[in-house]
């Protein structure tokens, strides 16, 4: 029996930052970031939105399709979450009117979560195959104003349905992981903002790639010739091209230097405009593969590098499905991202610096966001959500 992704959709905010207009205020040559980096906006948040409401769109195209009550389990995958002790994903639930009986719940380790939801969500729908399970990742990528982080800043959700016969994407039980107590990037509980070491941070990412495909070799015996194309966590699509060469170097590859790049390519075009979005990245980066190979990847394989700081990371693989064009949502994607607006870098301040009440102060948040699910207030310690 098979078991993986049947559908994936994903959402971000209606603002975005060119990375120009950041580089034209720091007085920065805009190269740094448009080459250099590789990113060319970013996500902002508008003030009424979340991870819940990114969530909630994120997955409304799924649930328009299959209905509300087919949902047994829903895994939310976070690291920046609003509640210490309540899941995201209750919210989600109400918002998008699932069973009573589904069962609900959050995990954190940064980046790496949603794959560790993607990996338990595989193993529920194998004992019960018969079930669905919803995994939502759910972030938004904050750094302080004048860090070298800030331009790889970003927001997004992704939702993928898991079920057995996926339309998608089989996924494979062999996994490599390799996990390490390092202090590369991680946010204590007082602080709104990321701390990171930056380039420490790119060193470590490499190293977990190492170590995770030979714990995967190990286990399985595959090669790098067995996949056609990779996707990788994408802090910034720079270091996903580094990682790559990486690791075509390390299985000492006959390829050139551009056939290894045509690997990830495709994986890159969401992010580079929407910038790190955490637990959703390496997915949105999935979804970005499916949506603009030209290629039919009917029946390719994938490697997959999920890597979440502080440091937990995972190689995995998966199979495309034949017929798979048809179980994308393209269209709405593109009319998603083609309706963002940009933001001027006051805007940009504005939204940075919107309030987010850490003294437990009530806050009615203006109608700003075009989606159907919105923050309207957050009033004695609650958050309101409401449905448009
Ligand atoms: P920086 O130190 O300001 O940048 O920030 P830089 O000086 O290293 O420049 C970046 C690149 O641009 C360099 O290329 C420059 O040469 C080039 P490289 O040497 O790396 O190939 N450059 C230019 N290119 C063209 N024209 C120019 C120009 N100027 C410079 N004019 C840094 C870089 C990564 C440190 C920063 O962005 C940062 O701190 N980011 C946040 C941390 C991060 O994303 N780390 C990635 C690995 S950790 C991870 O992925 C986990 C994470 O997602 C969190 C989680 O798991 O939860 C972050």
């Amino acid at each position: 029996m098979s078991v993986g992704i049947d559908e994936i959709s994903f959402y971000t905010s209606n603002y975005y930052l060119d990375l120009r207009t950041l580089a034209q205020q720091q007085q920065t040559d805009p190269e740094k970031y448009y080459t250099g980096i590789g990113q060319e906006k970013m996500g902002m948040p508008a003030p009424d939105e979340d991870i819940v409401t990114m969530a909630a769109n994120a997955a409304l195209p799924i649930i328009e399709r299959i209905g509300s009550d087919t949902i047994s389990t829903l895994l939310f995958a976070t690291e920046t979450g609003i509640d210490q002790s309540k899941s995201a994903g209750v919210y989600v639930h109400r918002l998008l009117g699932l069973h009573s009986n589904c069962r609900v719940v959050e995990l954190k380790q940064a980046c790496y979560s949603a794959t560790a939801a993607l990996q338990m969500a595989c193993a529920l729908v194998e004992r019960q195959p018969e079930r669905k399970v919803l995994v939502i990742a759910s972030d938004i990528a904050r750094y302080e104003l004048g860090t070298p982080g800030e331009a790889t800043q970003g927001c997004g959700a992704v939702a993928m349905l898991i079920s057995a016969a996926p339309r998608l994407l089989e996924i494979y039980p062999e996994v490599g992981n390799f996990t390490d107590d390092v202090m590369d990037f991680w946010r204590p509980n007082y602080r709104a903002t990321a701390l990171v070491d930056g380039k420490y941070s790119t060193k470590i990412y490499l190293k977990a790639l190492k170590k995770a495909w030979e714990h995967f070799v190990q286990a399985t015996s595959a090669s790098f010739t067995d996949f056609g194309r990779f996707c990788y966590h994408l802090p910034f699509s720079r270091m996903a091209q580094k990682a790559h060469q990486h690791l075509a170097k390390l299985n000492h590859t006959e390829l050139t230097p551009v056939e290894i790049e045509q690997q990830i390519e495709d994986t890159l075009r969401y992010n580079q405009i929407i910038g790190n979005s955490y637990t959703a990245s390496m997915y949105i980066g999935l979804c970005s593969l499916l949506e603009h190979c030209q290629e039919n990847l009917s029946e390719q394989k994938i490697g997959f590098f999920s890597y979440g700081s502080g440091c937990v990371a995972e190689f995995f693989s998966g199979r495309v499905m034949p017929g798979y064009q048809q179980a994308l949502h393209r269209q709405r994607h593109a009319q998603l991202l083609e309706a963002r607006q940009a933001v001027s870098y006051d805007e940009y301040l504005q939204l940075w610096h919107h309030p987010d009440p850490q003294q437990g102060e009530s806050l009615m948040i203006p109608h700003t966001t075009p989606g159907r699910f919105r923050l309207a207030a957050i009033s004695h310690h609650k958050r309101e959500y409401v449905i448009c």
